[in-house]
């Protein structure tokens, strides 16, 4: 039987990681996966997190399963976080997932199952692990333009065009913040219009929100989630724990179908938790009961809001010295939108060769479409970049 497999297509986030691993130059510079670093290079467990775990390993008295959803109180708090009262509790079907990923992939299920002949519209470009899973469980796709590589800015009027190409009962990718890979973001007035106009054509959004928190803050970054939310009688959002809470292996995420009424929100309740049984029965629960712990004592979430302002505005700082350090060695303004993009990452905007040779001659390491992770650097390693970037001749 195994003889039958064939090697599948490497991630190409992943396989970096791998590259730079293996790199043995001391100098050398990981810009690559999504995951914050601190200025010394460090993933730090975040204050409020260890004392979650403290309490729970001091309290906890049982590893029995939770529910199929996981702990309901921790579908609630992430209902409250992500979409404040945009939309009445009694609307929104929620199930633990391992991680955001857990989330896409059971939301992309549900739209097989709901939809089978749905084409789920990508923008272009997206995360690589979207139109890996969308192929990988056979359904249709295309894409909407959204990067222009000439202002680095949103190409809106492509944008608009393509989609205005979706058909009725079309789903709709969207980053509900710090798009991922190029961190140029859509206004909440160009949203408007794209809600406008996905209410005209009757599709149905898919809300991808992985990075609250990092952007302009917490209730700026889930925006254009409560602005969908509020907007549609359907709509999916799957949200990821993994960043804003620093509990990356821990596999925590959320998936929420927003339905037209509480009937309908008990289908959808009944279907997500069937499609965590057949996947993996009971989601993990040991990164939601430290988010919870979190979000439903003041004290702990005060601690964590504070410290992930502090990762913002350091991100925030370091997007500023990158892009004042290009000005100052280039005397003109065209990169300065590093400082405008926002989320953990940028798109550079240049070509997999001039990517190549950054890495091999400077040992920095980026992902192949020019996506920085601005998190892998540090006051030190901003001027460097700044250099091999002008000397790559970008
Ligand atoms: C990324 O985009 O680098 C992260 O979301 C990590 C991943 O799983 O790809």
């Amino acid at each position: 039987m195994l003889e039958n497999l064939s090697p599948q297509p490497a991630d190409k986030i992943l396989a970096l990681m791998a590259a730079y691993r293996a790199d043995p130059r001391d100098d050398k510079v990981d810009l690559g996966v999504g995951v914050y670093k601190d200025a010394t290079g460090n993933t730090p467990v975040m204050r409020a997190v260890k004392e979650a775990e403290r309490r729970i390993l001091a309290d906890q008295s049982t590893k029995a399963y939770t529910g199929l959803a996981g702990d309901p109180a921790f579908g609630a708090a992430m209902r409250d976080l992500v979409l404040g009262d945009s939309v009445a509790a009694d609307r929104v079907a929620a199930v633990a997932t391992p991680g955001g990923t857990g989330a896409i992939r059971q939301a992309l299920e549900l739209i097989k199952m709901a939809a089978p002949d749905a084409t789920v519209w990508l923008s272009n470009p997206t995360w690589p692990n979207h139109p890996s899973i969308i192929k990988y469980l056979g359904m249709k796709m295309a894409e909407y333009r959204y990067f222009d590589n000439e202002t680095r800015g949103i190409d809106y009027t492509g944008l608009i065009a393509d989609l205005d190409q979706v058909q009725p009962g079309d789903v709709v990718l969207l980053h509900g913040c710090c798009h991922n890979p190029t961190g140029a973001n859509l206004r909440a007035d160009q949203m408007a219009e794209i809600i406008a106009l996905m209410q005209k054509k009757g599709a149905v959004p898919f809300v991808d929100i992985a990075y609250q928190g990092f952007g302009d803050g917490l209730d700026a970054d889930a925006q254009i989630t409560r602005q969908i939310a509020a907007a549609f009688d359907n709509c999916l959002i799957a949200a990821s724990c993994s960043k804003n809470f620093g509990i990356y292996r821990e596999r925590t995420g959320v998936l929420m179908a927003i339905a037209k009424d509480p009937e309908q929100q008990a289908l959808s309740q009944q279907t997500l938790q069937f499609l965590n049984r057949q996947n993996y029965s009971f989601p993990p629960d040991h990164g939601a009961r430290v988010v919870t712990t979190i979000l439903t004592d003041p004290v702990l979430r005060a601690d964590w809001e504070a410290e992930l302002e502090e990762t913002r505005n350091g991100m925030l700082a370091l997007r500023q010295q990158l892009a004042d350090e290009l000005r100052r060695l280039t005397n003109s303004d065209r990169f300065d939108f590093l400082a405008h993009h926002r989320g953990m990452f940028s798109r550079l905007g240049t070509t997999p060769q001039m990517v190549e040779k950054i890495r091999a001659e400077h040992g920095i390491y980026m992902v192949g479409d020019s996506r920085m992770n601005i998190a892998g650097l540090n006051e030190n390693t901003v001027p460097i970049l700044a250099k091999a970037i002008v000397a790559a001749g970008v």
